[in-house]
């Protein structure tokens, strides 16, 4: 699969979410709502109660704030920002003293943050406009990294680990939710955007996950928590797609 056509499908899914409201309507039959779907991925009703309305759309996999032991005055990446629930959630835990950016490279989504950023206030966030496999960060500016759910839509993941590494200060961490599978997928899943674009067929292996992470240079890769994935995941897949919270050390 072209590089270039993975991403062209992943904005166009991304841009029309980010024009709706939420991922899914809360009061019909459709399924779940956007705050159900977060409490399954791993947030707290206390988390959901303090983040502006909106920036929480359902799309993760996990609560890479709540593990990533951040302190005041820190400065923090989030890797595809997307509504900024993970930004939102660490300028808190920031405070004034430090800062948060995002980074997406889906124009609807950092709009969308922008204007809520604005709306609540927030003036330790900055949502920028990019690639996670180009990063507009600087060289050693940042203590952490997060992510949620984006790695694995990335057609390099290599070089979205080396610009991580790139950007984080010497002993910077990172703490990335994300889905990998449980041994190889089916071809024709691999081949299919709409399971791309899903987060299922870009996800590697496991233990091919963390080994990328290591060849880039990081140290003490770990995962610190993880659990069987089942939203959006086919009959076929159940069982094979895991969702993981890896951390590691620069
Ligand atoms: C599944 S959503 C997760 C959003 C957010 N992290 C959350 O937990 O709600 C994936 C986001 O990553 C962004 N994204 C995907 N691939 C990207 C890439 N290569 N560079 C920058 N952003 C990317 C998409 O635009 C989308 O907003």
């Amino acid at each position: 699969m072209e590089d270039s056509k993975v991403k062209e499908v992943v904005k166009k899914r991304y841009g029309e979410i980010a024009k709706n409201e939420e991922s899914c309507c809360p009061s019909c039959s459709c399924g779940p709502s956007t705050r159900d779907v977060a409490l399954q991925i791993g947030y707290s009703e206390e988390d959901l109660d303090n983040i502006p309305g909106g920036s929480s759309m359902g799309l993760g996999c996990g609560n890479p704030v709540a593990l990533s032991r951040l302190k005041e005055g820190e400065i923090v990446l989030d890797l595809g920002s997307g509504g900024g629930i993970d930004a939102f959630l660490a300028a808190k835990k920031v405070g004034a003293k430090g800062k948060v950016i995002g980074v997406d490279m889906t124009e609807e989504m950092i709009q969308r943050a922008i204007s809520t950023a604005s709306e609540y206030g927030y003036e330790n966030i900055e949502f920028r406009l990019g690639e996670i496999e180009k990063l507009p960060v600087e060289d050693n500016s940042v203590d952490v990294v997060i992510s949620n759910c984006v790695i694995n839509l990335s057609p390099d993941k290599k070089k979205v680990f080396q610009e991580t590494f790139r950007v984080l200060k010497p002993n910077g961490r990172i703490m990335i939710s994300d889905i990998v599978t449980e041994g190889e997928l089916p071809t024709e899943v691999k081949k299919s955007f709409d399971a791309w674009a899903s987060c299922v067929a870009g996800a590697l292996e496991k233990n091919q996950y963390l080994n990328t992470i290591r060849e880039v240079g990081f140290k003490d890769v770990k995962i610190v928590s993880e659990s069987t994935y089942n939203m959006d995941v086919s009959q076929k897949l159940k069982g094979k797609i895991t969702s993981v919270q890896v951390e590691a050390i620069k």
